[in-house]
């Protein structure tokens, strides 16, 4: 079987096509990436010697040279993720999350159509999701598979719109799909943009934690490694045109969760304890800002068995412990255009 995965040099995908590559030796994974801010080859180093483990660099809103990729490889699933995934650069730059997450999604769906042209058996397209599309909730109830789409940001927008347009696919070309619906992930090789490994960073610095707003918004937090054990769950398992909520079980407010991050670091830094929770400053809201997420992962968990392996208290510690370790990751990724970025973000508003 001819695996293509898009965005394996990102976040998860990377976990994703290392978790394919070790497992199934019989399987040739292909891993395609532009390579952009958010992806890195130094997460997939340890790949470099498998010999089921290939990386093209290339768009995905390239349509010529992803028709002719599709041509060559005849590729027999995709599982993608391929996308910019950042709200707050969604805010500021919302053309191009149309462009990658809704055109680019569709350039893959066509050429996946195109080559198979209904002969589907043992095909499948896998779109990797989030549960942003469902908009926020209340303070009560949970996001379930049936939840209404209400995107309010140009990211969640793209996102929702990607999904319908796999829908659509299967339902009017009859392309094999499975879509899911993951909350928010932590672990290593997070770019340090978002919430976690942001603060991690800004700690390290002795810089100020930017909480948005008040801190009283409600995230639900899955460590990577479990969203990876799900998606190979799905893919092998999740039915055909069905779709999967993966969740944490995991609600905390972002005021109490960098609290507990604060806690967690001094005494991994030796510091005094309170010594990080000085550096929190409220700054001012994220337009559009998402009150609470919440997952209800009754479905994935009854039908294909699947749950959090890791506690929060373990997956934060080992998240914190690997960014300890990998300084020369951090430091790589944190210069140059991350310096142009944090400063538009931070230091100007
Ligand atoms: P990420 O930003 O870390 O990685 C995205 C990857 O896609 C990068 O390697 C980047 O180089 C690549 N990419 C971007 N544009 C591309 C293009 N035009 N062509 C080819 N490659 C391109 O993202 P992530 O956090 O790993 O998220 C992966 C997927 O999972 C996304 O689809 C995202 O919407 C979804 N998701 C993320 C989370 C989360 O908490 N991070 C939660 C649920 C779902
Ligand atoms: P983020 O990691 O950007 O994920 P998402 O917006 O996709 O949920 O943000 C998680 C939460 O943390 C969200 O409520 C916004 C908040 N946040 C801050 O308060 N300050 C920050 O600097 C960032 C990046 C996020």
């Amino acid at each position: 079987m001819k695996i293509l995965i898009t965005g394996g040099a990102g976040f998860i995908g990377s976990h994703v096509v290392r978790l394919f590559a070790k497992k199934y030796s019989n399987y040739q994974i292909y891993n395609l990436d532009k390579l952009t801010y958010a992806g890195n080859l130094e997460n997939l180093s340890d790949l470099q010697s498998f010999k089921n483990y290939s990386f093209i660099k290339g768009d995905i809103t390239d349509e010529t040279f992803i028709n002719k990729l599709f041509l060559e490889h005849k590729f027999d699933s995709v599982i993608h993720l391929a996308a910019e995934s950042h709200v707050d650069r969604s805010i500021t730059d919302p053309l191009a999350f149309a462009k990658t997450n809704i055109l680019g999604t569709m350039i893959l769906l066509n050429a996946f159509k195109n080559i198979w042209n209904g002969q589907w058996e043992n095909k499948l397209f896998y779109h990797v999701s989030t549960d942003e599309v469902y908009g926020s909730l209340g303070t009560t109830g949970l996001f379930e598979e049936t939840t209404s789409y209400d995107p309010n940001s140009p990211y969640s927008a793209s996102k929702a719109s990607s999904d319908h347009f796999v829908r659509a696919y299967g339902e009017t070309y009859g392309i094999p799909y499975v879509i899911s619906n993951c909350s928010n992930n932590y672990g290593a090789n997070q770019f340090p943009e978002k919430l976690i490994p942001l603060f991690i960073n800004n700690i390290i610095q002795n810089k100020s934690l930017p909480v948005y707003g008040d801190g009283n918004y409600t995230r639900d937090w899955l460590y990577v490694i479990d969203h990876a054990i799900a998606i190979d769950l799905v893919f092998h398992k999740g039915k055909n045109h069905e779709t999967y909520n993966i969740g944490g079980f995991n609600e905390w407010k972002n005021l109490d969760l960098v609290k507990l991050l604060c806690q967690n670091m001094d005494t991994k830094l030796g510091r005094p304890l309170g010594a990080s929770e000085k550096l929190i400053t409220f700054i001012k809201d994220r337009p559009g800002h998402d009150l609470r997420y919440a997952i209800d992962a009754s479905k994935i968990n009854k039908e294909l068995g699947w749950k959090p392996t890791v506690t929060f208290e373990e997956g934060l510690s080992k998240t914190i412990n690997w960014y300890l370790e990998n300084t020369i990751w951090l430091n790589n990724v944190t210069s140059g255009e991350y310096l142009k970025y944090y400063k538009n973000m931070y230091l100007n508003s």
